[in-house]
């Protein structure tokens, strides 16, 4: 019994020895991010390649001081925890949102948004766990199954589009169906990964076919041409802002698909030789006119 008391009492003053020397020092806040240092030689990132002697846990996670007001040992809560390095400063090297919070939390139609149900850890991964692994976007860590992790490409899209393909967009086709839905071959009944659209619609043909109007459900004639440029790829449509915009300060105001200048990521042409710019309004008719014109003969800019 005696000896009981003698070990506890020994562990008593280990135990205040040690929290005297814990509460000395600042070691338990958060660790500022470094690329070299205990994490050289590894991905130049926080977000992957965590080692037993790298220091990347620490970088977002306090164990002992996070602020009351954040979630998860994070300094803020999860739906703002990559805004201090992504958007209102260039911590994380690439600044996107114009820079600018409000353009993330609040729902525009020219973005994504915490505010409009679309927060940064819908889409990424934020330890790079089960991404879509193909090296034209891995980088990015895009969840290869967002929504809890039951939310997959859609089913029969063309055999081009899925997450083994060798053209980038048509992977990040594949992976925005995984929310939002594609129209294949016939028009599609309903879509059960719609994000509130859920219902009866038609939509538009996406398809390389430009040579002779491929028609899949009127009674209109099928033999000339309608469209001069393909519609099979989201990005084909939604064309505005910059992708892998890397750390170019420059190009901070307009990131595909975050936020852009134009409405919807939509560009619009303005003429018939191409040219676009920036849709103000996802209505206007230049941005039909960018693919269906053609000023010599009775379609398109000027008819
Ligand atoms: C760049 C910042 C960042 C780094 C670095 C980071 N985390 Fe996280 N962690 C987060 C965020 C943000 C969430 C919330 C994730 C979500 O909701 O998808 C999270 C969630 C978690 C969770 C809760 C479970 C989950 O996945 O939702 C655990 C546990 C965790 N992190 C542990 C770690 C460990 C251990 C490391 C290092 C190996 C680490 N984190 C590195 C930001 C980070
Ligand atoms: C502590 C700062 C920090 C936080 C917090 C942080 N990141 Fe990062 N992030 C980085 C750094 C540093 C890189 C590496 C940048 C590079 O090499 O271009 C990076 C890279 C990325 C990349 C790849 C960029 C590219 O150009 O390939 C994505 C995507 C990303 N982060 C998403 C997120 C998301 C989503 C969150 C929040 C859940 C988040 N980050 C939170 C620092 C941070
Ligand atoms: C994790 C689910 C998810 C994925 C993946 C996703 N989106 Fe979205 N998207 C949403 C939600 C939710 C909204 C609703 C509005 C918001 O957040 O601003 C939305 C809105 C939109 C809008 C309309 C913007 C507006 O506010 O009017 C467009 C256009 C869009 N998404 C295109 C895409 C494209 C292109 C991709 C692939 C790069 C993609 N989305 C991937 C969830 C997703
Ligand atoms: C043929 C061109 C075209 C293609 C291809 C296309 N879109 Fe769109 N999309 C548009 C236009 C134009 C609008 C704006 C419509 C409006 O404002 O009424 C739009 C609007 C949207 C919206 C918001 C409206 C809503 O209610 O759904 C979402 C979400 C969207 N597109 C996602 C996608 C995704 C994801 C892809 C690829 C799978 C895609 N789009 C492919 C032209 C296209
Ligand atoms: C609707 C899904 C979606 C949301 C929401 C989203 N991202 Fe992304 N993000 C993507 C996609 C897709 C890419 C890759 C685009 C490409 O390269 O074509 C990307 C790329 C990036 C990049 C690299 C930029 C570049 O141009 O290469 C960073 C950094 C990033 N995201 C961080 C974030 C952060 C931080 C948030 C929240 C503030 C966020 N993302 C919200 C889908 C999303
Ligand atoms: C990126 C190019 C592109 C854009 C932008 C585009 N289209 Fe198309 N459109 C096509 C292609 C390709 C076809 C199919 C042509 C074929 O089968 O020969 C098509 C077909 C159509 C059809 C016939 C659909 C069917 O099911 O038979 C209509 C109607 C149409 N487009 C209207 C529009 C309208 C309205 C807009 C503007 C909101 C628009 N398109 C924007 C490329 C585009």
């Amino acid at each position: 019994m005696r000896r009981i008391a003698w070990v506890l009492a020994v562990s008593m003053v280990l135990v205040f020895a040690v929290a005297a020397v814990a509460s000395a020092d600042t070691y338990s806040t958060y660790a500022a991010w470094s690329s070299v240092g205990p994490n050289l030689g590894t991905a130049a990132t926080p977000h992957t390649d965590y080692r037993l002697s790298t220091m990347k846990c620490a970088v977002c996670h306090s164990v002992h001081k996070a602020p009351t007001t954040g979630e998860i040992l994070l300094p803020a809560s999860v739906g703002n925890a990559c805004v201090y390095c992504h958007i209102t400063t260039n911590m994380g090297l690439t600044q996107i949102y114009s820079g600018v919070a409000l353009n993330y939390t609040q729902d525009y139609e020219n973005n994504h948004s915490s505010g409009g149900g679309a927060g940064c850890t819908t889409c990424h991964a934020v330890h790079g766990a089960n991404t879509v692994t193909n090296t034209l976007v891995a980088a990015k860590i895009l969840r290869a199954t967002p929504g809890g992790g039951s939310w997959s490409p859609q089913a029969s899209l063309p055999a081009t589009l899925s997450y083994t393909s060798t053209v980038k967009d048509n992977v990040v086709t594949a992976w925005c169906t995984t929310c939002h839905p594609y129209f294949v071959g016939s028009y599609e009944a309903t879509h059960p990964n719609s994000l509130g659209n859920v219902g009866t619609y038609d939509g538009h043909i996406m398809t390389t076919d430009t040579a002779g109007y491929h028609n899949i459900n009127a009674t209109i004639p099928t033999s000339t041409v309608v469209a001069y440029a393909t519609s099979l790829q989201c990005r084909d449509c939604h064309d505005a802002g910059f992708t892998d915009q890397g750390s170019n300060p420059v190009a901070w105001t307009n990131n595909f698909p975050h936020y852009t200048t134009a409405m919807r990521f939509e560009r619009a042409a303005t003429s018939s030789v191409g040219a676009s710019v920036d849709a103000t309004n996802s209505q206007q008719d230049g941005v039909c006119l960018k693919c269906h014109r053609n000023n010599t003969t009775g379609t398109g800019i000027g008819y």
